[in-house]
């Protein structure tokens, strides 16, 4: 079997475990559960905050309009979620009104994201917004001060923090220093880094 391919068999086995999770109390409210979205490579994972509504609907990460957004940011250096891209969340179910992920939930789905990211071993990590950082450093600086700049991940990755598109669609401004300004820096970064990964 290729290395891929065990990879992603791994990954449905822990999926199917993820399916019938009933670890915290956010099994009581969620319509689904959702696992992973994007496709399985060894390149590039991308860890947001936790489903939203329409996430939570259709059972997909990043399906709303902050989904959409991150499709044209990655589309600006064209790459593809469908093509490219593992996209996951720290949480895999919806917190009530979107509210902040509870320490307690965090804790009870963490182990989903380790088997994630120790499955596939990603060689770039994104993490999407504060929650995702604080899933995987132990850090008190804001998202502000982290973004765009390289910390090593797991398994010898290269790790990035980047802005949350949710923030980007509440600051609008495209001009020099705006977070959508530097949001497209970031990826122009992350893009260079990616091209020189082999295989
Ligand atoms: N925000 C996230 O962090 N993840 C999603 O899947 C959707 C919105």
């Amino acid at each position: 079997m290729q290395d891929l391919e065990k990879a992603e068999s791994e990954l449905d086995e822990v999926r199917a475990k993820c399916l019938k999770c009933e670890k915290c109390a956010l099994c009581k409210t969620r319509t689904n559960i959702v696992f992973s979205g994007g496709v399985p490579n060894r390149k590039l994972m991308l860890i947001g905050e936790a489903p939203g509504y329409y996430e939570d609907l259709k059972g997909e990460p990043f399906v709303g309009k902050a989904g959409q957004l991150l499709d044209k940011i990655f589309a600006s250096v064209g790459l593809d979620r469908h093509k490219h891209v593992y996209i996951c969340n720290t949480l895999k179910c919806r917190p009530p009104q979107n509210r902040d992920p509870l320490p307690e939930e965090k804790e009870a789905c963490s182990e989903y994201l380790k088997a994630q990211i120790d499955i596939l071993q990603p060689r770039i990590i994104l993490l999407c917004g504060r929650v995702a950082v604080s899933s995987l450093m132990d850090t008190k600086l804001g998202i502000t001060k982290l973004r765009g700049r390289w910390f090593e991940g797991p398994n010898f990755s290269k790790m990035m923090p980047i802005f949350h598109p949710s923030y980007l669609l509440r600051n609008d401004s495209r001009e020099k220093g705006s977070p959508k300004w530097l949001m497209w820096q970031d990826i122009k970064e992350i893009k260079k880094v990616y091209d020189q990964l082999d295989g």
